[in-house]
């Protein structure tokens, strides 16, 4: 919600960097002449701003790729608005245009490996988006930059880290150079997508600590994509759990978590602990299978698992409903008002 702010002497409506309302996607599927559609994401809606980590959590297959890679137009929204610094990109910016959204907003993937070029050295990938971005000029300005990036994201020493190839470094190493890559264009969000599950648990932490230092040091807002409920607690200010494409509740991370009310993220929170997966995780595995999300029925998505469904929850999507101060949820459970 835009919020009304003393700025000055004048009365200014500061708005978040971005807001995402009422996106939706959907895939065709089924060949040639299949008419099917795949509904991965329905009607997500929610801000982050600078300085801040909001995280996403849910099973595989919940939307929570495709709502960041609609975010920098990886994919088309089917509709739904993006906008950024109080403009709609979707309107106002031809998909090819993006880069310089793109240059404002930057994502990390869950597999560094794949996402870095392994016929070159990490110092040639990080002046890349140095040079095409235009954030420093010359040789020994475009270096100093290199080091300064790596030294950032806690490679050390930077001249040595520069001169390497990924297949030299670790996994988590990659993924700081994944990060550090990102920061090059010195971006003001950066859509983090399960940028620690393929990592070793004894360095997932590291990592986590790295983001939590430059959403605090640097104020770039984070979203923080995870199936791991324990670590959206730890780093992100505010959560939504998504199910089959919707949100289904939302709100400031610890809150959600010591007071979980719809059934679905209940279930998720009472999941067994999963003692492999370190800071006393708790990975979503959930008992059942995500609905098919191809033609899916009306009615809640949760409903067919639903320890406490109703009748109602077969037929009609609930409204979103505010049990607490910055705590939202869609369940029959709780009607508005
Ligand atoms: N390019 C695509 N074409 C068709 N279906 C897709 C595509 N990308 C994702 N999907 C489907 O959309 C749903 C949501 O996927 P995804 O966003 O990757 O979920 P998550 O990241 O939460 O695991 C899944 O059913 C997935 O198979
Ligand atoms: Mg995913």
């Amino acid at each position: 919600m835009p919020e009304a702010q003393m700025v000055g002497s004048s009365l200014e409506v500061r708005r978040p960097l971005l807001e995402v309302r009422h996106l939706v996607k959907r895939f065709p599927v089924g060949g040639l002449f299949g008419k099917k559609q795949l509904h991965a994401v329905t009607d997500v809606s929610f801000t982050l701003d600078r300085g801040e980590v909001v995280a996403l959590v849910g099973e595989s297959g919940s939307g929570k790729s495709t709502t960041a890679r609609l975010i920098v137009r990886l994919y088309e929204p089917t509709s739904g608005e993006i906008i950024f610094d109080g403009k709609d990109i979707l309107k106002t910016e031809p998909r090819k245009a993006s880069l310089s959204f793109r240059g404002r907003v930057q994502m990390i993937f869950q597999d560094p490996f794949g996402s870095l070029s392994p016929n070159h050295s990490i110092g040639f990938q990080l002046e890349r988006p140095i040079r095409i971005h235009k954030r420093a000029r010359g040789e020994a300005a475009v270096r100093a930059k290199v080091y300064e990036l790596l030294e950032t994201a806690g490679l050390n020493p930077p001249e040595e880290m520069a001169r390497k190839y990924p297949f030299e470094l670790s996994g988590g190493q990659r993924q700081r150079v994944a990060i550090a890559r990102a920061l090059a264009v010195e971006p003001e969000i950066i859509l983090a997508d399960e940028p620690v599950s393929m990592l070793d648990v004894s360095i997932r932490m590291g990592v986590l600590n790295l983001m939590h230092r430059l959403k605090e040091e640097r104020g770039i807002g984070f979203l923080y994509i995870t199936h791991d409920l324990a670590s959206a607690r730890y780093l992100a200010d505010r959560t939504l759990v998504m199910y089959a494409g919707h949100v289904v509740e939302a709100g400031e991370s610890v809150d959600l978590m010591d007071n979980p009310q719809h059934p679905y993220t209940q279930l998720l929170l009472s999941a067994v602990p999963n003692p492999r997966a370190g800071l006393r995780t708790r990975e979503v595995q959930a008992r059942g299978e995500i609905p098919s999300l191809i033609n899916p029925p009306p009615g809640c998505p949760f409903a067919p698992r639903c320890p406490r469904v109703m009748p109602q929850c077969r037929h009609t999507m609930p409204e979103v409903a505010q049990v607490g101060p910055d705590h939202w949820l869609r369940c029959h459970l709780f009607p508005p008002g």
